[in-house]
């Protein structure tokens, strides 16, 4: 069992991250022993798949149960939330613990620092992603008038238990979702990206080991502490996400860490054509990202997903798309490219990987 301190340079505020077998069943309950109130937070396949083991570890505690899914991620889902926890007569001293992905931790972590005006909680991230990714930094939100995480807030768990039982039951194409991020972290660290070469059969396989998942909490960690507000060092989490971003509104069925290997695949190519590169460790970079995504699937025409790029957050001028883009071991560069080159550039790129 691996223990990390995350506590922000800015702030006082400090959370603990339990990564490893036993974390869910032998660290929660001793957090959860000092509130005499809680309620569990879960969606509907956690709770299908792992509901009965849920009442095993932790006894007989109500739980609110959301529909499983993105589409979900509503201001219904929030309310339905909060009305349970008014209903259950959860007050100050009482605690959420939101048990699933980044959608129920998401909304959670939201509904959690509303509540009274914040209350304590605890995430079980279930899925991959949320156990490298989203369960790290207390970041919260839903999505709003049809944008993505438009309302939300900063709000830290008290602790996060990654315990990797979970992944027991997680499709392969949630798997590999993780994975992506997994790969762009390794592209940030020179350290984890050693490691990430040295385990790539393992990950190809998608067979995931659990200190690379310490690991990489690690290192979401370390970047959030420094910079938890993100307004400078934490944008480079990023990198790879604004082709990303395109290639999933383009096609809504491939998974968000598929798009973000590939994203991290046409960013690395660009970023070869106008700044000075360490050609081999891209190659490394690209070849990992192609190995973890099993090939590369066929995309729609460049023509249809490029224009979704200009809707970036990155973007700070009109018709100008900015790329978060690998260049050497550890090192990023921000990429300002008129959209129309972005667009020529990224039609030659697909034209040759495809
Ligand atoms: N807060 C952040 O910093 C941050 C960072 C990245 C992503 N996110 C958010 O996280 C969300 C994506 O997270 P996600 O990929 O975990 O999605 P998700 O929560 O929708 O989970 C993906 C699917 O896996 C299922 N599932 C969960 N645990 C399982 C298990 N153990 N076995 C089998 N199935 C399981 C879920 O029911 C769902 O169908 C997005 O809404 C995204 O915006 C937030
Ligand atoms: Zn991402």
């Amino acid at each position: 069992m691996r223990t990390i301190v995350l506590k922000e340079e800015a702030q006082s505020s400090k959370s603990t991250i339990f990564c490893g077998e036993g974390a869910f069943e032998k660290e929660l309950p001793r957090f959860l022993a000092g509130y005499p109130q809680k309620l569990i937070f879960t969606d509907s396949n956690v709770e299908r798949l792992w509901g009965a083991r849920i009442r095993e570890v932790l006894g007989d505690v109500p739980v609110f149960v959301m529909p499983a899914g993105e589409e979900h991620k509503t201001e219904e889902t929030l309310f339905s939330l909060l009305k349970a926890m008014a209903e259950q007569q959860l007050h100050r001293t009482s605690c959420l613990v939101m048990i699933g992905g980044g959608v129920v931790g998401d909304i959670g972590g939201l509904a959690a620092a509303l509540y009274m005006r914040g209350i304590a909680c605890f995430q079980v991230p279930t899925t991959l992603l949320a156990q490298v990714d989203s369960s790290v930094g207390g970041k919260t939100a839903i999505d709003f008038l049809g944008i993505k995480n438009l309302v939300g807030a900063f709000n830290q768990p008290e602790a996060v238990f990654a315990d990797p039982c979970f992944l027991s039951t997680l499709p392969p194409r949630e798997v590999r979702c993780g994975l992506g991020e997994m790969v762009k972290h390794g592209a940030l660290s020179e350290e984890l990206f050693e490691t990430l070469l040295a385990r790539r059969n393992e990950l190809a396989a998608l067979d995931v080991p659990a200190d690379l998942i310490a690991d990489n909490i690690a290192f979401k960690a370390s970047v959030v502490a420094q910079d938890a507000k993100e307004s400078g060092l934490r944008k480079s989490l990023n990198l790879g996400h604004t082709t990303a971003h395109a290639l999933e509104l383009a096609q809504k069925t491939r998974s968000h860490g598929e798009c973000v290997l590939l994203g991290t695949i046409f960013e690395a190519e660009l970023a070869r054509r106008h700044e000075k590169c360490d050609d081999g460790y891209l190659h490394e970079l690209v070849s990992l990202c192609k190995e973890v995504l099993g090939g590369i699937p066929a995309l729609p025409p460049a023509k249809e997903w490029t224009p979704l790029a200009l809707l970036d957050k990155k973007n700070t001028e009109r018709g100008t798309v900015v790329v978060t883009a690998p260049v050497a071991r550890g090192t990023y560069r921000l990429i300002a490219l008129p959209f129309a080159e972005y667009a020529r550039e990224a039609e030659e790129i697909q034209a040759r990987l495809c």
